[in-house]
């Protein structure tokens, strides 16, 4: 079994009385592409950014690599080789696309600027992500289009050897076409043996190009999934409700029962076999199935974007 490469154990993150993450354990594998899904202020970009170093996290481990690792700080993630591609993207409209993929890390040949280096590496890795969209990598940021800057973003992550690349939402704001660009590059990334984490609402998206799906609910992990496991009906369940049949949180985890705070229920009492699609050591608790029909989202959870 694929060992995962990035693995955080009971995390939890409280944003002064907000406590946001609640005992998470997330898992990314190499040459896999894991979906990490849920409803608006489940935690998402909570969590990558403590996987990022933005914000440490409060308790729990921080495993990469099968080692214990200290990221407080955006360069310790660096260090690992995790990259962060952001929603906004944070790139330069006014630099052209090579001066984007080495800004702040320029190379330099004695005091210079080794322009002709930069650009042949640059081009190099677009060519190896199989990038033919973009005509010339001295053309502005400014005059690409969403895909394309997508692609950029991208790119500038895989230059620096990275091996957990995390995409929030990168085709939130793309055409079809677009979109497909970016899901195979995203496909072509965990195919060169990278772990790619993909936060996205688009459960086409996840469903198209994800190895794996985690999904959080209220700042816990309800399930960690394989794709082959699941279908879009659960998924939207578990983003919406914290549970599917035999996948999810205990109702007094998802605050049914009146104790959102309860402690977990994981643990070792899960029939073997139960719950094949969750790993090991996972905290999911051993969901008991209702005996009544799937229970109706609470207030708290509708969401357009998330597609029924
Ligand atoms: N810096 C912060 N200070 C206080 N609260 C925060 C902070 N960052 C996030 N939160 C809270 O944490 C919760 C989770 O937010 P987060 O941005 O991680 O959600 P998300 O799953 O990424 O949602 P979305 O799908 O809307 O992007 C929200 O209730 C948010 O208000
Ligand atoms: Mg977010």
């Amino acid at each position: 079994m694929t060992e995962p490469i990035l693995s955080l154990r009971q995390v939890n993150k409280s944003f002064g009385p907000a406590h946001v993450l609640k005992d998470v354990d997330f898992n990314a594998y190499p040459g896999e592409v894991m979906a990490l899904v849920g409803d608006n202020g489940a935690g998402k970009s909570t969590l990558t950014k403590c996987i990022g170093g933005i914000h440490p996290i409060d308790s729990g481990s921080y495993e990469f690599d099968g080692r214990p690792v200290r990221v407080h700080e955006p360069r310790d993630a660096s260090a690992l080789g995790i990259e962060i591609v952001y929603q906004d993207l944070a790139l330069c409209d006014n630099l052209d696309i090579v001066q984007n993929m080495f800004l702040g890390r320029e190379e330099r040949s004695g005091m210079v600027l080794d322009r002709a280096s930069m650009e042949e590496r640059a081009l190099q890795t677009l060519a190896g992500l199989s990038v033919r969209t973009v005509t010339s990598v001295r053309q502005r940021v400014a005059s690409l289009s969403g895909g394309q800057r997508q692609t950029v973003a991208i790119a500038r992550a895989v230059l620096w050897n990275s091996k957990v690349v995390i995409l929030d939402e990168p085709t939130a704001a793309l055409g079809v076409a677009q979109t497909k660009q970016v899901l195979d590059l995203v496909r072509r990334l965990a195919d060169a043996g990278l772990a790619v984490i993909l936060i996205s609402h688009n459960m086409n998206d996840v469903l198209s190009v994800a190895d794996r799906i985690s999904a959080l609910y209220l700042g816990r992990m309800a399930a960690e999934v394989r794709r082959a496991d699941i279908d879009h009906t659960r998924i939207v369940e578990l983003i919406t409700t914290g549970r599917s049949g035999d996948l999810g949180l205990a109702p007094e985890q998802t605050g049914e029962t009146g104790d959102p705070d309860a402690t977990p229920a994981a643990g070792g009492s899960d029939p073997a076999g139960e719950a094949d699609a969750i790993r090991p050591g996972d905290a999911i608790g051993p969901v008991v199935e209702p005996a009544g029909p799937a229970e109706t989202p609470t207030a708290t959870d509708t969401d357009d974007e998330v597609p029924a």
